[in-house]
């Protein structure tokens, strides 16, 4: 048993965890052609290779973020790159036992943009019961995060890396002073997120950050300082 602690949301995300490895392999393998082909695929050819693939968040990850949004009783959670909801199911169930913990209200604020994964991901909330603490938006995050509607305690960005600085700059102003941020594989790809460090070091921005030692490095930082721009 996980630290999730609910069997049958554990035999739903077992599954998806062994769909997403499997499809591993492939992309390594697409991924390794691309960056030794002499003509290496368009971007429109990427996105069209990972529009099917759940890239899930490890377990182990998926789980240290259920226990993260348990610590600080993350309410109100943003979420970029859901794919097929694999990190949504583990963010929705803190959500959902931060509620029963201490009462309440919550959300995790998912997006989007590959409209196959977000009829995938609304299935497999309806599945897990947990429908009712996500609100999936379906489209581009630079779109659908324009607006938050309230303070944010927790954000995981999982998305491809050319996105995460974006992501990052948008949501700024709405982490609130403690709010925590996940990043995914920062050490594997430490010079491709070189814009999504600028932004976390430059004292201006207000975090502290540290590489933790998961498998490919994963980023938590913590928002120290309020924003100067106003929450909403
Ligand atoms: C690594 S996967 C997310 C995996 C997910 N967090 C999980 O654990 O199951 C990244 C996802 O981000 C989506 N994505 C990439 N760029 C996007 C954008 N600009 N707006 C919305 N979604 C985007 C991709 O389609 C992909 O499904």
């Amino acid at each position: 048993m996980s630290v999730i602690g609910d069997p049958e949301l554990e035999r739903l995300l077992t599954a998806l965890h062994a769909r997403s490895s499997a499809q591993a392999v492939a992309l390594q393998g697409y991924e390794a052609r691309g960056a030794t082909e002499s003509c290496p695929p368009t971007e429109e050819e990427i996105k069209l290779f990972r529009s099917d693939k759940l890239v899930a968040l490890d377990r182990d990850k998926a789980e240290f973020c259920y226990q993260l949004c348990r610590a600080n009783n993350a309410r109100r959670i943003v979420e970029v790159g859901t794919s097929y909801g694999v990190s949504t199911l583990y963010l929705a169930a803190a959500v959902r036992d931060n509620i029963l913990a201490t009462g309440g209200d919550g959300v995790v604020i998912g997006t989007e943009y590959e409209p196959e994964k977000v009829r995938a991901a609304r299935a497999h909330f309806a599945q897990a019961g947990l429908s009712r603490f996500v609100d999936l938006r379906e489209g581009d995050l630079r779109e659908t995060l324009r607006e938050i509607g309230g303070p944010v305690d927790f954000m995981l960005v999982d998305i491809w890396i050319a996105m995460a600085r974006p992501a990052l700059e948008l949501m700024a102003r709405h982490l609130r002073p403690g709010a925590i941020v996940i990043c995914d594989n920062t050490e594997q790809y430490r010079t491709e997120y070189a814009d999504y460090f600028a932004f976390l070091e430059n004292p201006a921005n207000g975090f502290r950050t540290m590489t933790l030692p998961f498998a490919g490095g994963l980023e938590l930082s913590v928002r120290c300082k309020p924003s100067a721009a106003r929450m909403d």
